[in-house]
């Protein structure tokens, strides 16, 4: 079985495929959709992350292609109807990560809340000043998290530790779930109304996309917090501009964006401005993170080629 990997993906965790006679693995990064095209059809699985999109004209051109592995949760850059309509199958890692990109919600939270960037900035810039980063705690303060899933189940739990009041809504979580969370489960609209902070944790799709848009901005507090460690779709891009350049909000910590890399001026605009605290989709990128997606989609492939039963398809 021929493997290409157009992503980067931690070696150790391909070990299940090195070890594997049957298989031979190609990394081969950066390729343009075109080139993409060009050498798909020689390859019978595939490894991605987020950063490879496997569109239909992808597929199309992928004759040989068995199975489609996705090292991360989100299956949002693969077209899942097109390569079942061929016959594909899409496998994922959907827990390797998520301790990864809770732990890096919270990471962003602080950071804003303390304003650790730019903090850092400027004391590397040679000044020493400390009245301009007086920061806010979030201790007593309200979280409302939107999709109370893997990630967002870790969020809340470590939201406790810090003695905030959680408010979470998922419209897939059974309200037990949510008490054994310590959480209220409430509808999006008093998420809005009531928290200081906003985090998402929920996938991109149909009923995700702007999920956080004007009309929601102009019912939430004054001052409130936006934390997207999720997918850039689902706030607004140009609400999210306007509420910080308006003040209605006080920061925004993004990890995603509705282009990664950014193109057009309005995510460049976001990106810069002065309460934005920033990553390049980084929720992932740990070390154990990208170990154990890696393991998870290997096992998968190998379980594929032994004829056994696959845990995420
Ligand atoms: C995921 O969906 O698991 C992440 O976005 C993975 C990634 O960084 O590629």
């Amino acid at each position: 079985m021929k493997v290409l990997i157009t992503d980067e993906i931690s070696q150790e965790g391909l070990q299940p495929l090195l070890d594997d006679p049957r298989i031979e693995l190609e990394i081969r990064l950066g390729l343009t959709p075109e080139e993409l095209h060009r050498i798909v059809g020689r390859f019978d699985a595939m490894i991605t992350r987020s950063g490879t999109t496997v569109d239909a004209a992808l597929l199309e051109h992928g004759r040989r292609l068995k199975i489609v592995a996705r090292a991360g949760v989100g299956i949002d850059n693969v077209d899942v109807d097109a390569a079942s309509s061929r016959g594909i199958i899409v496998v994922n890692a959907p827990y390797g990560n998520v301790n990864s990109a809770a732990e890096h919600s919270m990471a962003l939270m602080l950071s804003l809340c303390r304003n650790v960037p730019v903090a850092s900035a400027s004391l590397k810039s040679g000044e020493w000043k400390r009245a301009p980063f007086t920061g806010r705690e979030l201790k007593d303060k309200t979280l409302g998290i939107i999709g109370l899933g893997k990630v967002g189940g870790r969020v809340a739990l470590r939201a406790k530790a810090f003695e905030m009041t959680v408010l979470a809504c998922d419209p897939y979580i059974s309200p037990k779930r949510a008490e054994d969370l310590g959480v209220k489960l409430v509808g999006l609209e008093e998420i809005v109304r009531y928290a200081d902070i906003v985090s998402l944790h929920c996938p991109r799709n149909a009923e995700t996309i702007d999920m956080i848009n004007a009309r929601h901005f102009d019912a939430m507090k004054d001052g409130v917090i936006i934390v997207n460690c999720a997918r850039g779709e689902i706030v607004n891009e140009a609400a999210m501009l306007a509420a910080l350049q308006s003040g209605k909000a006080a920061g925004a910590a993004f990890d995603v964006f509705s282009e990664e890399p950014p193109r057009s001026e309005l995510v460049r605009q976001l990106i810069a401005h002065p309460l934005m605290v920033v990553t390049p989709h980084l929720g992932a990128n740990t070390f154990e993170a990208q170990k154990n997606v890696a393991v998870d989609v290997s096992k998968e492939i190998v379980r594929y080629l032994d004829g056994q039963p696959l845990e995420s398809a």
